[in-house]
């Protein structure tokens, strides 16, 4: 058997397509643009491993799809692949628009037809799993309830909005056509491989290399911390045994402001890798301009995921941001590999195209 995952050399993908190789049998087909966040470094471990199959390609090119769907024939399609920065939507939406939307939709048409021509039993068993965010929902008052799956949809920027129409499109699919789509709309994650433009790695990579921490506005907004190795685990939940057509909330309960994660950073990477002047990294905080419409609060309701499908995360945010700092302490090298474009050459190289970025 065998899986379609797109995204997969992204954070989050990288990250499931690990964790499922190192558990499961079962093969994954990746395909991935390899836009400035995908990166092949992410799965260097799966070289030689004849259970991964890499295809460079665009969710919106419905040829290459119908190619690798027909190919390989997977009994599901976990859907990663987004441009997914806030600050990026900011400054050029089009990508969004052409990625999130266009892209789901070219993906969606290309399942259903492969769906569609399965038999019976493989297409009553067949799951296409949507990855999305909380964002969709908007942004909280300080004392308002969590974000559950019923709230409305009230996406604030050029990202979540896209986000939110891939996540209307994945509903239609179901509703018009029966394709069997299960949506996930996760908090934020944090973990190994994340790229340094998202608020915790720029944090531990400009603190080791002397830059300003640059915190937006007055840096009490809000975020829901969520350790990326059980967000993997959760989708893995919803893929086995969540109930079609259902949209399941994933967060790890952990509701820090953005100050809070700053400091935190600081005060581990004071302990782990002290200064020679003995100085704290905290000195480096500085605040900036805030972010365009920044939503202040983001916290999710994990009840139905917990209560309907047993899945709870295993880290704290403790356990988790040690592990993450200790992680770039280690990996240098493949930060200054995501920093300097050297890969970027390699897949040019290796694939003859000019990347995307
Ligand atoms: P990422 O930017 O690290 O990775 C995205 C991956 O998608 C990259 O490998 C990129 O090359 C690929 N990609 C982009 N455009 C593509 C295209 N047109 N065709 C094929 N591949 C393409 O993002 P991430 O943080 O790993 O997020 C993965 C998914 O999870 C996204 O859908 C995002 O919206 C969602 N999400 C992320 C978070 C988070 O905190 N990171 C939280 C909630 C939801
Ligand atoms: O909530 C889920 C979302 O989390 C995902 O859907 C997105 O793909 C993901 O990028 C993330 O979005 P955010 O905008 O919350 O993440 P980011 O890391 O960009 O910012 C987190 C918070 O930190 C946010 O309030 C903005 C702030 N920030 C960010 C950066 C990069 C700063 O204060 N300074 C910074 O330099």
């Amino acid at each position: 058997m065998t899986i379609l995952v797109t995204g997969g050399a992204g954070f989050i993908g990288s990250n499931f397509v690990l964790d499922w190789l190192a558990d499961l049998q079962e093969s994954v087909v990746n395909l991935d643009k390899l836009t400035y966040s995908g990166n092949l470094k992410n799965l260097a471990n799966l070289r030689c491993d004849p259970r991964h199959i890499f295809v460079r390609g665009d969710v919106g090119d419905r040829n290459l799809l119908a190619h690798v769907l027909d190919q390989h024939r997977p009994r599901a399609v976990i859907n990663f692949a987004a441009e997914s920065h806030v600050d990026r939507s900011i400054s050029g939406p089009e990508v969004f628009i052409n990625t999130n939307i266009v892209g789901s939709f070219c993906l969606l048409e290309s399942v259903r037809s492969y769906w569609s021509g399965l038999p019976p039993a493989d297409q009553t068993a067949f799951r296409f799993l949507h990855v999305s965010t909380d964002e969709v929902y908007g942004t909280l008052s300080k004392d308002a309830q969590p974000f559950a799956e019923h709230f409305r949809y009230e996406p604030n920027s050029p990202y979540s909005a896209s986000k939110a129409a891939s996540d209307h499109l994945v509903r239609a699919w179901h509703h018009t056509y029966g394709l069997p789509v299960l949506t996930t709309n996760c908090s934020n994650n944090y973990g190994p491989y994340h790229f340094p433009e998202k608020l915790i790695p720029l944090m531990i990579v400009n603190a080791l290399s002397g830059k300003p921490l640059p915190v937006y506005g007055d840096g009490l907004q809000v975020r829901d911390w969520l350790y990326v190795k059980d967000h993997c685990a959760a989708i893995r939940r919803v893929l086995d045994a969540g109930r079609v057509g259902e949209t399941y909330n994933i967060g790890g309960w952990n509701e820090k402001t953005n100050i809070e994660i700053v400091k935190t950073i600081c005060a581990l990477l004071d302990e782990l890798r002290p200064k020679i002047d003995a100085t704290s990294y905290a000195a480096q905080i500085t605040y900036v301009t805030d972010r365009p419409g920044h939503d202040r609060r983001y916290a999710i309701n994990a009840r139905k995921i917990e209560q309907e499908l047993g899945w709870r995360p295993a880290e704290t945010f403790e356990t988790g941001i040690r592990k993450t700092v200790q992680w770039y302490l280690d990996n240098s090298e493949w930060v200054e590999h995501v920093q300097n474009g050297s890969y970027r050459d390699w897949v040019s190289f290796q694939y003859g195209q000019e990347m995307v970025t």
